[in-house]
């Protein structure tokens, strides 16, 4: 429960205040439903609910009453209400209006919550004005920030390549006419942010966000929007621009788009060539298009990471058929491995998981996989040569891809998600001999994204994932490097704050 207040001081005694609060009729008009005197003498207790809707309707028909059905959302709230502490000031009085929220749908407390804050506190200011003359605001704000204002927002930034992540304030851009504006809850750590964070990939852009495994529940939308409403649950993943138009973003491939935008270290050439931020972060404003709804039976800690890791593996699988009747490997069983093995276990087809160590053998059943070999015994190479229709390597560093290619059928492929800037060194002997393939895949364009989400709710899979706060991230990363998580680290976005 998050308590909102704001001080008025206004030119009537506190006497007289305090006498006018014993005829609480006064105030139903304004829509209080009740004033109680507390224990504590100098505090009045004041009932909001039923007299919420009105004042919505009042104050802020132009918006709010038309995204949220408020008279629902008032049903979920199990309780509101707030209080006035009347006190002396110089001739006048002081009144300091408190408002709190216990809510029964805990997701919508952190988008509608200060929306609601914002009606009530306004809507007292014009109780206290009608009460005892013009009020003044001393402390605390009626408003939130004024449309057009660049929000500033808590975040972990990495300041150079390799540097440990500190705490920052940054800015997002103001809500344009197709932005959604999101409160993030969870941001999952994938090993690409590892591998950008460290400079693995070249120059990157510093001061660096990272985090494209975003999920959260939408707080603002912009005036053109119509694919989200306020108090959604949506995600946004890897990229959050592509140019809507070449041949890729008209099929749905906005991930091959030459021109797409990444969630961070981007440079956003749609929107004023600023560099992109990522998801370590409270909140974010995402176009639209690049905006994903998630299923209300997912929970949003456990989605965070279907936004990467899940269309990653969904995409490839999908495209090269993983089903009934088709033997998959799943070589590396980290973050898009696991999910690899309990997407393709849903697709029907039949998964083994090749791993270093027998180590991950009791997870790797549990989580669909119908066989599992390690692969530092060379005997797995022997057993299993000329098996699999398709290999997924989600492996993050350099690895003997002519060892591996020996394991696919006739005609089957290996495709590479996990990167690495080492040349593989292949040798063409290793795909002439069965026709087979050697190929990549990157994430998934924004409709598969959203058929992956939706599949993944109908099959109950989520991420297993370990919740950190982010005073844990450095830590996090340094067990990525070494493989020492299961299966996917998500920050509570509620601790960037603190
Ligand atoms: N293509 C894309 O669009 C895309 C999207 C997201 C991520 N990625 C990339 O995919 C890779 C995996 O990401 P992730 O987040 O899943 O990482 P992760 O959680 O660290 O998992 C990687 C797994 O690879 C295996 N592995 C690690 N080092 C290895 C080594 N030296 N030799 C053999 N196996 C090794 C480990 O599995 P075992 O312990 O089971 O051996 C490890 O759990 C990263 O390179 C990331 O940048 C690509
Ligand atoms: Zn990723
Ligand atoms: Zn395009």
């Amino acid at each position: 429960m998050k308590e909102h207040r704001v001080a008025l001081r206004t030119p009537m005694p506190a006497d007289e205040v305090f006498d006018r609060l014993q005829h609480p009729e006064s105030f139903t008009e304004a829509g209080i439903e009740s004033v109680e005197p507390t224990a504590e003498g100098d505090r009045y207790a004041l009932r909001f609910r039923g007299g919420l809707a009105r004042w919505i309707q009042r104050t802020e028909a132009d918006h709010a009453a038309r995204v949220l059905k408020f008279d629902q959302v008032s049903g979920d709230f199990v309780d509101f209400g707030g209080s006035w502490e009347v006190t002396p000031d110089g001739t006048g009085s002081r009144i300091v209006h408190r408002v709190a929220f216990r809510t029964s749908v805990p997701h919508l407390a952190g988008a509608i919550e200060p929306m609601i804050a914002r009606v009530l506190l306004r809507a007292a200011a014009d109780v206290v004005s009608g009460l005892t003359g013009e009020a003044e605001v001393v402390e605390g704000a009626l408003h939130d920030e004024a449309p057009g204002a660049k929000p500033s927002v808590a975040a972990y930034t990495a300041p150079s390549a390799g540097a440990a992540l500190e705490p920052t304030t940054i800015e997002r851009r103001p809500l344009g006419p197709h932005d959604v504006g999101i409160a993030i809850h969870y941001c999952g750590v994938c090993h690409s942010d590892v591998h950008q964070v460290h400079g693995d990939w070249g120059d990157g852009t510093f001061p660096m966000v990272p985090g494209h495994e975003i999920a959260g529940v939408v707080t603002e939308i912009g005036a053109d929007v119509t694919r989200h409403a306020v108090g959604d649950r949506v995600g946004v993943g890897v990229i959050v621009g592509s140019c809507r138009d070449c041949g890729m973003c008209v099929q749905g491939l906005e991930q091959y788009c030459a021109k797409s935008v990444e969630t961070y270290a981007a440079i956003d050439r749609y929107h004023g060539g600023e560099p992109t931020r990522g998801g370590y972060s409270t909140h974010i404003v995402t176009d639209e298009h690049f905006v994903l709804r998630i299923p209300d039976s997912l929970p949003l800690d456990q989605a965070a990471p279907l936004l990467c890791a899940g269309i990653t593996t969904y995409s490839p699988l999908k495209h090269w058929d993983a089903g009934p009747g088709k033997k998959v490997a799943v070589l590396g069983l980290g973050g898009l491995g696991h999910l690899a093995v309990k997407i393709a276990h849903a697709l029907g087809a039949e998964v083994t998981v090749l791993s270093r160590s027998e180590r991950k053998k009791d997870d790797g059943l549990r989580l669909g996989a119908d066989h599992f070999h390690a692969t530092d015994d060379p005997a797995t190479f022997d057993l299993l040569a000329g098996t699999f229709d398709l290999v997924v390597c989600t492996v993050s560093s350099r690895l003997d891809v002519d060892a591996y290619l020996s394991l696919l059928a006739n005609g089957g492929t290996m495709v590479y998600l996990g990167i690495t800037d080492e040349p593989l060194g292949v040798s063409v002997f290793s795909l002439l001999r069965g026709r087979t393939s050697l190929a990549g895949s990157q994430i998934g364009g924004m409709a598969e994204t959203q058929e992956m989400l939706d599949f993944c709710a109908e099959h109950g899979i989520g991420a297993d994932v370990e919740v950190i706060d982010a005073t844990r991230i450095n830590e996090a990363f340094d067990r990525v490097r070494h493989g020492d998580v299961r299966y996917r680290f998500v920050i509570d976005a509620s601790t960037f704050e603190s």
